[in-house]
């Protein structure tokens, strides 16, 4: 049965490239499969220990989970540490995994910086954690943006090898099934996850620079759209964007070359739920000046409501904290049957 899991971690603000390439995504899947969507707070101690408001910003994750649209009575929403089954599953696969794997690993380059001996050793493991956050609950789906790719390689390999180190002592336990993966055929605990990354803004790219990710970190504020922008201030951002001089072109070929085109549109597109080639067929031949009020308005209606939303959750933790603790409890519940599944395939008394 296929399952949903995705988590966001709750460090600064949520922006656009936050939206489009997960929350949107997170929303569009309620009505067809079961979900869990986490707050990763655990996550958001690796890069940097000591947070101003830890607490205050998990709650601002989870009211924009539920202002985006997330049902928490249908689905599960919950944070990270309440469900210590991550922790401990995290550990076992720091045992599986290889530390080569984790040095390869791109957002721990980046994020490890130059002095690398200095980064913190749960940086590294990082992607240890995500696969158990995932695994835990042996979920199958996984929506993300196109950022966490290489994560989602790597949960697949430490479940592989999980999986092939393990095979007899699953099949003792019984809690196997038989898949296939590639033509080999596996006795699986864990299964191969399958990222969903689709969609016409994967990644959604800075709005002063069309080669570059749109991210918290920027230091240019002008160079995102944060969901706790007032409309006026969208308006601005999509106003002063970098663009190129060109009208836009009547076909997706004619994006090749124009990054700033190509991000503005597929935002466009992923807003209005349409596709770059639709779009384009309407605004083809249009110049910016015409294009950008359009883009303007329609990220205003779509925004507005849940920046709206978010300020009124944020007036209510109690609330917030309500919908974590139920959801904490059956997150765990879950969890707990496959950690005794797992101390039984592994052999911890
Ligand atoms: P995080 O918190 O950095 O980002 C949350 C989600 O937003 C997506 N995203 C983007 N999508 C498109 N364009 C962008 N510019 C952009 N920036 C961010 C991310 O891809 C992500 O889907 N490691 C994860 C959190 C995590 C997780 C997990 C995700 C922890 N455990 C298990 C899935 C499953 C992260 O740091 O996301």
């Amino acid at each position: 049965k296929p399952q949903i899991f995705s988590g966001v971690q709750p460090t600064g603000n949520l922006h656009l490239g936050n939206y489009l390439g997960a929350l949107r995504k997170f929303v569009a899947l309620q009505d067809k499969m079961d979900c869990i969507y986490c707050v990763v707070d655990m996550h958001s101690i690796t890069a940097q220990l000591v947070h101003e408001d830890l607490k205050g910003q998990t709650r601002a994750i989870t009211a924009a989970y539920l202002a985006a649209g997330i049902d928490p009575e249908k689905h599960i929403v919950f944070n990270q540490s309440a469900v210590p089954q991550h922790a401990e599953l995290a550990w076992i696969f720091n045992c599986v995994a290889r530390i080569g794997w984790m040095n390869r690993m791109t957002q721990f380059k980046d994020k490890a910086g130059k002095d690398r001996e200095n980064a913190s050793l749960g940086l590294l493991a990082y992607p240890s954690l995500m696969a158990a956050d995932i695994l835990v609950y042996r979920a199958t789906h996984v929506p993300v943006g196109d950022d966490q790719k290489q994560h989602l390689e790597l949960t697949r390999d430490i479940a592989m090898k999980f999986n092939l180190d393990f095979e007899k002592k699953i099949r003792a336990a019984g809690t196997g099934i038989d898949i296939t993966v590639g033509d080999q055929p596996v006795h699986a605990f864990f299964p191969m996850v399958e990222p969903l990354i689709e969609g016409p803004a994967p990644r959604v790219m800075s709005l002063k620079d069309g080669t570059k990710k749109m991210s918290k970190s920027d230091p240019s504020d002008l160079s995102r759209i944060n969901l706790t922008d007032d409309a006026e201030t969208v308006a601005r951002k999509i106003r002063k964007a970098k663009t190129d001089p060109d009208a836009l072109p009547s076909e997706v070929e004619g994006l090749k070359g124009r990054p700033e085109a190509d991000n503005l549109v597929g935002i466009f597109a992923a807003l209005a739920d349409r596709t770059k080639a639709d779009v384009l067929s309407e605004f083809g031949g249009q110049q910016f000046s015409q294009f950008k009020p359009a883009l303007a308005d329609l990220a205003v209606t779509v925004l507005s409501p849940i920046t709206a939303e978010m300020r009124r959750l944020h007036a209510d933790p109690g609330h917030i904290d309500a919908v974590l603790k139920d959801g904490g409890e059956r997150a765990g519940a879950i969890a707990q049957k496959t950690m005794k599944d797992v101390h039984e395939i592994v052999g911890l008394l």
